[in-house]
């Protein structure tokens, strides 16, 4: 417990939340007691010596002394090696079976006693000590992983109680100049420096900085770049677990290097893993293809939302949304927290604050320029009411009703927002189909997307774990387990349920969703945001390393509460959140009950002039980001990205923190610090353009930008061709000329409609042409840049910026 928990905890004493909460953490103290093994002697087990080896499709079976390992090179070219009789499947991050196995790839002798399965984009070695490594097609070994180690209970578990996990730890390898990120959402990243990070999701309670961790989205997905390639590795274990990275250091003179180290040590569950090789956007495509394309988000969603902790009543909410309208302010959405529901009861409206939601629903969104919508919290855990509501409902889904039990098959509780809570088993089908059905009374109230909260899960605990105990049973998909194995899963089984539900209740509308907690594959219902990021200018860099963290885990939609959660920003502060956050996919203010206002007027005329015009921004970029959001689904790469994206192998962007790419088109570079009015940005190769004035700027390399209070600076590469939006709505092209001698060019998706549909891909491209006679005596004079569409055709009106 550190200092803040322990305030906490003593003043929450006092109240009858804070009584309930201590009698529930108790509770949950004495089952995991009763129900839970106690860890006992152990026995230490390791692979041992190779003893055979039999051909499978894609590689084959190692037979170790004391285990067994599975080598399977897929034909996309990811590796998967298992042991211990692990496979792919099951999985809740790898959809269907996962990819076919690469019918070239084959177990053949390698040196030194070991086998090798070489395929055309990755060499897998397996030495005779069970040492796996991955190597590029030229030899170098981008992983090695040492031969496992295992801890296994001497003694059988007492009847009744849930055995000890076997742990197990994994020491690897990476390249001595290699650099790590992911792990989810880590508020120090994206640059995981050396440290220990938990695998466990958590509620950080009441808010959190670049200190804390681990945090709400938790994943051990690993993106490493080094010179000698990027690599992603996944270890699909869902188990609560710690990860220890060590940089490496590149020996000085003709010293030798030092590896940079990860080390993985798990509580339990399968030992496997996924390595996918390549260039960042492919190995972002290979993830994507393995656990699932991204939701793409309503255009709707693409624009400014405002929500607030205690909003408290639909006049209160008109108030505002007036406060935009009558400002010519573009406002997409509305969020309603929990204080709209009857006693903070999930599916359940309090009628005399908000009388008439479907109406409301109704004007709002007729309001001009598109309309508002409303979005919805959902919270997972549901009072017990025994025989009425939601709960009634509940308790008769199957013979044992939705919600988790423990091993002696009592239902378990928790406390939450609304009281004495039980939660709903979303790993069991038959939970996830009922819950699903539920959101018809959120669509009928007029919600037009919803956001899951509170779904590590919490229950309120002054101390230790806020969440179910331990030895809670689930049902895994009919495999049956404990909540050690079902708790990093269980806001992303949540999260289908949602999403299935939705799309059963409204099949023509793609489902708008995100979600404070999930695991790998949580892409494909949605997305996640920060969550209660702590109002203060490390707050503000923390909420950018989540997002840039996220994206290379294969969540490409979400972004912070701007202005933070708690507490009152500075005017300053508002605003750097806000430019910031008006480039981030997810674009949102959100504060607690307790915080000050987030509203753009609220912070002084000055503000206000300058959020209008981040916010007018964002409009005009509208279309680029749409794009950009159906390429994430399309190809994996995430909207935001960090600036090595398409350079890995420039040393100096990976430890670059304070920028980053949107799309291919952009760069970013958000002031993060209290009282800058300037910024050294750091360049990749290229022309890039200051899109405010124009200036040519030479990358590799690093300059010092004017960042005045009214902007952020924000660069185009040359030769790039974006879609924006025009004041009347329509949407036109804007192209920034390429170096001369050289081409660009970009994609433009446009939205087909509210639907699944994909949408075409426009291809265009940019170039110098001899253009209309110009000043003359100016070689350049008649010179244009022109915009083909791809096929020939030259695009008129657009605007060309950097000539
Ligand atoms: C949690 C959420 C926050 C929400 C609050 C009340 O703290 O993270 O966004 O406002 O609960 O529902």
């Amino acid at each position: 417990m550190n200092g803040r928990d322990l305030v906490r905890a003593v003043t929450e004493i006092g109240t009858a939340r804070g009584r309930r909460a201590w009698r529930s953490a108790w509770r949950h103290r004495r089952t995991d007691a009763e129900g839970l093994a106690r860890r006992g002697a152990e026995r230490a087990r390791v692979p041992g010596l190779l003893t055979g080896t039999e051909p499978r499709p894609g590689g084959g079976v190692l037979r170790f002394a004391r285990s067994e390992l599975l080598v399977r090179v897929t034909a996309g070219g990811a590796v998967f090696w298992g042991w211990d009789g692990a496979g792919p499947t099951p999985s809740y991050a790898v959809v269907g079976t996962g990819p076919e196995p690469d019918p070239r790839a084959v177990l053949e002798p390698d040196t030194g006693g070991g086998w090798r399965v070489v395929s055309e984009r990755v060499t897998v070695a397996v030495s005779r000590h069970g040492q796996v490594e991955v190597r590029t097609p030229g030899g170098v070994v981008l992983r090695r992983e040492r031969p496992p180690r295992w801890w296994e209970q001497v003694r059988p578990a007492p009847q009744g109680r849930a055995p000890v996990g076997a742990r197990w730890l994994l020491r690897s390898e990476v390249q001595a100049d290699a650099r790590f990120f992911g792990l989810g959402g880590r508020a120090s990243g994206p640059r995981l420096r050396d440290g220990v990070y938990r695998l466990w999701n958590t509620d950080p309670r009441g808010g959190f900085g670049p200190g804390d961790d681990p945090l709400y989205v938790t994943m051990p997905v690993q993106l490493v770049v080094a010179d000698a390639g990027t690599h992603l590795a996944f270890y699909d274990d869902t188990w609560d677990g710690r990860v220890t990275l060590r940089e490496g250091e590149e020996g000085a003179g003709s010293g030798p290097d030092r590896s940079g180290v990860s080390e993985l040590r798990m509580d339990g569950g399968p030992l496997r893993c996924w390595v996918l090789v390549g260039t960042p956007a492919r190995v972002l495509q290979g993830w994507s293809g393995l656990t699932g394309a991204a939701a793409v988000p309503p255009e709707w969603a693409l624009g400014y939302q405002h929500a607030r902790w205690g909003f408290g009543s639909a006049v209160e909410v008109r108030r505002v949304v007036d406060g935009y309208v009558s400002r010519g302010i573009a406002l997409a959405a509305v969020h309603l927290d929990i204080d709209h529901y009857d006693g903070h009861r999930v599916f359940t409206v309090d009628r005399e604050r908000f009388p008439d939601l479907p109406g409301l629903a109704k004007e709002l969104r007729a309001l001009p320029g598109g309309g508002v919508r409303l979005v919805s919290i959902v919270d997972p855990a549901v009072r017990v009411e025994p025989g009425e509501g939601v709960y009634g409902s509940g308790s008769a889904v199957g013979d044992a009703g939705a919600f988790v039990r423990d091993g002696r098959g009592r239902e378990v509780r928790g406390e939450v927002w609304p009281g004495t809570c039980g939660y709903p088993d979303f790993t069991d089908p038959a939970v996830r189909e009922w819950w699903g059905a539920l959101y018809e009374e959120r669509l009928a109230n007029g919600f037009a997307g919803i956001w899951h909260d509170m779904n590590e899960p919490v229950s309120f605990a002054p101390l230790g774990d806020m969440t179910l105990p331990r030895s809670a049973r689930h049902a895994l998909e009919g495999a049956g387990g404990d909540h050690r194995a079902a708790h990093n899963v269980y806001a992303l089984a949540m999260a289908r349920a949602g999403y299935e539900g939705l799309v059963r209740l409204r099949p023509g509308e793609r489902p708008f969703l995100f979600s404070r907690s999930g695991w790998a594959g949580m892409q494909r219902y949605g997305g996640t945001w920060s969550g209660d990021v702590e109002t203060s200018w490390p707050g503000l860099r923390a909420s950018l390393a989540l997002v840039l963290g996220l994206g290379l885990c294969g969540v490409p939609y979400s972004g912070p509460d701007v202005g933070g959660f708690g507490g009152s920003p500075s005017p300053e502060l508002y605003l750097r959140w806000l430019q910031l956050g008006s480039y981030l996919p997810l674009f949102r203010t959100h504060s607690a009950i307790w915080a000050g206002r987030r509203e753009p007027w609220e912070f002084g005329a000055e503000v206000e002039g300058h959020a209008r015009a981040a916010l007018a921004e964002r409009e005009r970029l509208r279309p680029y980001f749409v794009t950009l959001a159906h390429l994430a689904r399309r190809t994996g790469a995430p909207y935001v990205r960090p600036l090595w994206w398409g350079s890995p192998e420039e040393r100096g962007l990976r430890d670059c923190e304070d920028a980053f790419l949107l799309g291919d088109a952009l760069l970013v570079a958000p002031v993060l610090e209290c009282g800058a009015d300037r910024r050294a940005v750091r360049l990749p190769r290229g022309r890039w353009y200051d899109t405010v004035t124009e200036t040519a700027y030479e990358g590799p390399g690093q300059v010092l930008l004017d960042a005045p209070l009214g902007r952020i600076p924000v660069l185009a590469r040359a030769g790039a061709v974006i879609p924006v939006r025009a004041e009347d709505g329509s949407v036109g092209l804007e192209a920034w000329a390429p170096a001369r001698g050289r081409t660009g060019g970009g994609l433009v998706v446009r939205d087909a409609g509210p639907g699944f549909e994909p949408g075409t891909v426009e291809r265009y491209a940019s170039r110098w042409a001899v253009g209309a006679p110009g000043v003359p005596g100016t070689p350049e004079a008649d010179a244009v840049v022109v915009v083909e569409r791809e096929g020939g055709a030259v695009v008129e009106g657009v605007r060309v910026r950097g000539v």
